[in-house]
């Protein structure tokens, strides 16, 4: 769908949605990698401390890194280290929606590993996996727990396209933050400095710039709420007014009741158990699943089952 579109659609919804992946133009990737940064984001750190420890087992036989979502690469780079020095290292694909990350990757990592075949695609996990260039030997990775900001159906289903990507010598590692706390979790959905909160209403300008709205971002109040049911931290926009916006690029014009709530993200948390589970759904088997000592983030292993199951 086109961000019209989507917009259309999710702003059509009760209760009011918008798709995540608007948050990520250059001024959101800025903003996320300064999350990544924050002392109540624990997933990062936790994530980095996961990949530094065990990239030589995660990378072992590898010859090249295939990156959903890669962002900056900054914790990307343990295993690309660890691959270069097991002589390995081959091919850097950084797959990403917003092209100034993809960019950035292949300057910086060019620069590092001269020789270094980097081959960035910039593009939508919806549509665009099979732009991913072919091979053997390849590690799929898919970190920062951004598979959680999918819904159970979509997760399925992206788990279910990966594995029909992968080569019977390729494997996948993948991050997922771990069912914890409703004080840690809401913590780091809602920092001190509100940076969080920026972020989200990030994707307000992002909708002003695109489709001629006329957002006006400090109008809305950052929420960040754990919803056991649901596994899964709710982000949302929560209106201070009663207002109406016009969305031309959309041709939509949309009211907000006083205090109305429109969810822009979810991010779900997963046991140990729904990991397995998901990923032998998939047709992935778990080789591994690596926590770091607090219990709080987990990096699973995977390669693709010889027969998956029906
Ligand atoms: N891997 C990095 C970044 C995670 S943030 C880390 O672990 O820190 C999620 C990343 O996924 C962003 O860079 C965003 O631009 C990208 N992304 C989000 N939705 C996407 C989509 N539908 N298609 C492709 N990339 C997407
Ligand atoms: N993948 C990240 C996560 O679920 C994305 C993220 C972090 C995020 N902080 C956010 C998304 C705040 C929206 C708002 O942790």
């Amino acid at each position: 769908m086109t961000l019209a579109a989507d917009v259309r659609e999710g702003l059509s919804r009760s209760p009011k949605e918008l798709a995540p992946k608007y948050f990520y133009d250059e001024r959101g990737s800025e903003l996320f990698d300064l999350i990544t940064t924050l002392p109540e984001y624990y997933p990062t750190r936790c994530e980095r401390a996961i990949l530094n420890r065990h990239a030589p087992e995660i990378v072992a036989g590898m010859e090249e890194l295939v990156e959903l979502g890669s962002g900056t690469a900054s914790k990307t780079r343990a295993l690309l280290y660890a691959m270069a020095g097991a002589g390995s290292l081959r091919r850097y694909v950084p797959f990403d929606v917003d092209g100034s990350v993809v960019a950035l990757c292949e300057e910086e990592l060019t620069e590092l590993y001269p020789g270094l075949a980097v081959h960035g695609v910039v593009g939508d996990f919806e549509h665009d996996l099979g732009r991913i260039p072919a091979g053997e030997r390849r590690l799929f990775a898919f970190l920062g727990g951004t598979i959680g900001n999918f819904h159970a159906a979509e997760r399925a289903d992206f788990l279910t396209r990966v594995r029909a990507l992968m080569d019977s010598t390729d494997r996948l590692v993948l991050g997922t933050d771990l069912v914890k706390d409703r004080a840690t979790l809401e913590a780091a959905y809602d920092d001190g400095e509100g940076v969080t909160a920026e972020f989200n209403r990030n994707v307000l300008r992002v909708l002003n710039e695109a489709l001629g709205a006329d957002f006006d971002p400090d109008s809305f109040d950052h929420v960040a709420r754990w919803v056991e049911e649901s596994s899964r931290i709710e982000m949302l926009l929560r209106s201070v007014r009663e207002q109406t916006i016009s969305i031309p690029g959309a041709d939509l014009e949309v009211s907000f009741a006083e205090g109305e709530e429109m969810r822009t993200e979810i991010s779900t948390k997963f046991t140990p158990a729904r990991i397995e589970a998901e990923l032998g759904e998939a047709g992935l088997a778990l080789e591994g699943l690596l926590t770091d000592p607090d219990g709080l983030f987990a990096v699973s292993v995977a390669t693709p089952q010889q027969h998956p199951h029906r």
